[in-house]
């Protein structure tokens, strides 16, 4: 074999070039995605509301509170949560209607609708609010929080904030 001459690539030095070459070109089709797995969940954007249908208005008793409850899972990043959300539908007259989160001001316990006292009672602290979600007693600091909703074909539809 021959010394290498001129600018010539030499056997050894092509096959060198050729081997880095196809080395690189796999790695990256195996790497690729694999770094696009690992970093996807990371960089995707998160919806920031969704909308929940609560069933159809006319299963809604007028004048009485009445409690939904739902699940949510949200993904953040690499981890999956599901949360549970209990929210009161009072219709207060046939075209008129409130819907509250369930969720008390003071602490966050579950509040519950009393038709006895007419009332919403929470357990924790026997704080108290009446049927327009307003504080009569207790520790509560502000009203119980109302949801922004919609009614589309019979269907109550409410908006969840992220
Ligand atoms: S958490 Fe409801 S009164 Fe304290």
């Amino acid at each position: 074999m021959t010394a290498k001459s001129g600018s010539r690539l030499s056997r050894r030095e092509f096959v060198k070039f050729v081997t880095l070459l196809l080395g690189s070109i796999m790695g990256a089709v195996v790497g690729l995605p694999i770094i696009g797995y690992l970093i996807g969940p990371a960089v995707k954007t998160q919806k920031l509301d969704d909308w929940i249908p609560l069933g159809k208005l006319t299963d809604y008793p007028v004048g009485a509170p009445a409690l939904f409850t739902f699940t949510r899972a949200r993904v953040n990043g690499w981890e999956k949560t599901s949360n549970s959300y209990g929210v009161y539908v009072w219709r207060k007259s046939e075209t008129d209607l409130v819907v509250f989160s369930n969720v008390c001001t003071h602490l966050s316990c579950r509040v519950a609708w009393h038709t006895d006292a007419q009332e919403y009672i929470c357990p924790c602290h026997d704080g108290r609010y009446d049927i327009e979600g307003n504080v009569t007693k207790g520790p509560p600091p502000r009203p119980l929080d109302r949801y922004e909703y919609k009614v589309e074909d019979g269907i109550i539809i409410m908006r969840l904030l992220a």
